[in-house]
């Protein structure tokens, strides 16, 4: 609804990844709106991980027209302005918090007292205060992937592409994190995230909701509700999967929808 062509930091159309000897995503389109927080919503297998990669350039096999911001994905000129945060912790495990993110602010070009100074405020906006000595080998599974969220907010980018970052949080944090994933948009931030809760769906300005590579929905939380009927994302879901089946959903969803598509 408010997609238009200029506003998108990222832009796909026809987009078509084989991974193996499987194609994952087949003759995909969508855009993601500038300045916006977008959830990418599906469940395990449905190619969330495929497509992020993709965007931040690092998947083999894509073809078709791939978009970000403004140039083509993978582009050499886009490596500090996307960061990305991958479903594994890509952290070092032998080194501390603070010695991982110098190094992550190092690598996006700062120096010395920048990169000290980027490396202390992404602690502070991960909340991992008092633990900035601690080796990561050390720290929970929630506490690294938190880390790896910090890697990439020392980057600054324009765009932020993570992948699951709230799997495995408390509830108190998870709330936290989306706090600051919007109060990153208001800077003029794109921020792509990923998640199979469905229930994070409520916490998005705009929703794209994936199931075997193909978009089922790409709505807003209220419009997701209102064209369902359903009461929350979850079943709101469930519904529009039933119509696709049935025949009568909206032409985005593709042949693989009705298998069951996990494996
Ligand atoms: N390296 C690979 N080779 C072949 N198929 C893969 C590979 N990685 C993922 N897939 C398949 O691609 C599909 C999408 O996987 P993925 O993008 O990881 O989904 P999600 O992140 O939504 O869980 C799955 O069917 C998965 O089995
Ligand atoms: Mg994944």
């Amino acid at each position: 609804m408010v997609n238009n062509d200029d506003g998108a930091a990222v832009r796909a159309r026809g987009l078509r990844i084989v991974r193996g000897a499987r194609t994952v995503i087949d003759g995909l389109d969508l855009d993601v709106p500038a300045g916006q927080v977008v959830g990418l919503l599906g469940p395990s297998g449905s190619g969330k991980t495929t497509l992020l990669r993709s965007i931040v350039g690092v998947q083999a096999n894509v073809t078709g027209d791939l978009t970000v911001l403004g140039a083509p994905a993978g582009s050499p000129g886009l490596r500090r302005r996307v960061g990305y945060m991958t479903q594994a912790a890509s952290v070092y495990t032998d080194l501390s918090v603070i010695e991982n993110l110098v190094h992550f602010a190092a690598l996006a070009g700062r120096r010395g007292a920048a990169a000290h100074a980027a490396a202390a405020d992404a602690v502070a906006a991960v909340d991992l205060g008092g633990h900035e000595k601690q080796q990561v080998g050390s720290l929970s599974g929630g506490e690294r992937s938190r880390v790896s969220l910090a890697a990439v907010l020392v980057g600054d980018p324009e765009l932020l592409v993570l992948d699951e970052p709230t799997v495995g949080l408390d509830p108190v944090l998870r709330r936290d994190l989306w706090d600051m994933f919007h109060r990153l948009s208001g800077e003029g931030r794109t921020l792509l995230v990923s998640s199979h809760v469905m229930d994070e769906a409520a916490r998005c300005d705009r929703l794209l909701l994936l199931r075997g590579g193909a978009l089922v929905a790409d709505t807003t939380p209220d419009e997701l509700l209102a064209q369902t009927g359903a009461p929350d994302a979850e079943r709101a879901f469930l519904t529009l999967i039933d119509r696709a089946n049935t025949g009568t959903g909206t032409g985005t969803d593709a042949g693989t929808a009705s298998s069951g598509g996990v494996r």
